[in-house]
């Protein structure tokens, strides 16, 4: 069904605000992104009432730190309910394996379905330049993505975040049952804000996307709930 492929990204600073869209979207779309912003403002409670809701949630804090500090951090968010959660690729090998066992564990002495882990690579705002020059990582930002995947998939991730462009690789690379979160999705027609390079979300599905992660098409939209519902259908008719 093309809704459970659909996350509406909540990028407001209140809880009342982030509430609200729920109430219009929670039945036309299979979760609700919550961001730095979101989380920053209204803390593990906006969490809590989106459960409370029904809703499921891709906590997208992209966390990055010290093996033990992340393990630890990720228990916490998994007794949250969360669907899914982010850690940077960039943390390394050690980082990604301790987040992944740490949810499976908590998971299970919870008693509860443990979230599925998936790693940012490249952030899309860094260019080959930054990358090689301030960085030191040489080669393509797509060599350094595809690098990051892999050790991903090798640390017992579930998947990644990428740009509609790296979809392809990444799906054949990972294979079938990798998750592939992809924002920069754009409906044809609708505005495409500060995104530069985007897709429509046929075209990335049809690529092979798991999840699709729309914001303001939905979010600033006059009905959201129909602007959901437009890219369900689009989604539904491939
Ligand atoms: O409003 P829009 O559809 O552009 O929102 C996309 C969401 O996906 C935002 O929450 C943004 O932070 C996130 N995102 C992105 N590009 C990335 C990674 C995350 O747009 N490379």
């Amino acid at each position: 069904m093309g809704k459970r492929k659909l996350i509406a990204a909540l990028d407001v600073d209140s809880l009342d605000k982030a509430l609200s869209l729920v109430d219009q979207l929670a039945s036309h779309v299979g979760m609700f992104k919550v961001g730095m912003e979101l989380y920053n403002a209204a803390g593990p409670e906006v969490v809590r009432q989106i459960r409370r809701r029904g809703g499921r949630v891709f906590l997208d804090l992209k966390l990055h730190d010290i093996p033990t500090t992340v393990a630890r951090t990720t228990r916490v968010l998994t007794r949250l309910g969360v669907s899914i959660l982010n850690i940077h690729a960039g943390g390394g090998l050690a980082m990604m394996q301790a987040a992944a066992s740490a949810v499976q564990d908590e998971a299970a002495v919870q008693g509860i379905e443990p979230p599925q882990v998936i790693a940012v690579t490249v952030l899309t705002s860094m260019d080959e330049i930054t990358l090689n020059t301030q960085l030191n990582i040489p080669g393509t930002v797509e060599e350094q993505v595809l690098r990051w995947t892999k050790l991903a998939q090798q640390a017992g991730l579930h998947g990644v975040v990428c740009s509609p462009l790296e979809i392809k690789t990444i799906r054949e690379t990972c294979g079938p049952n990798f998750t592939i979160v992809t924002p920069g999705i754009r409906p044809a027609g609708s505005e495409k804000n500060d995104q530069r390079r985007v897709m429509t979300p046929a075209e990335a599905v049809k690529l092979g996307a798991t999840y699709l992660v729309v914001g303001r098409p939905i979010t600033a939209a006059e009905n959201p709930a129909e602007a959901a519902r437009a890219i369900v259908k689009e989604i539904e008719s491939i």
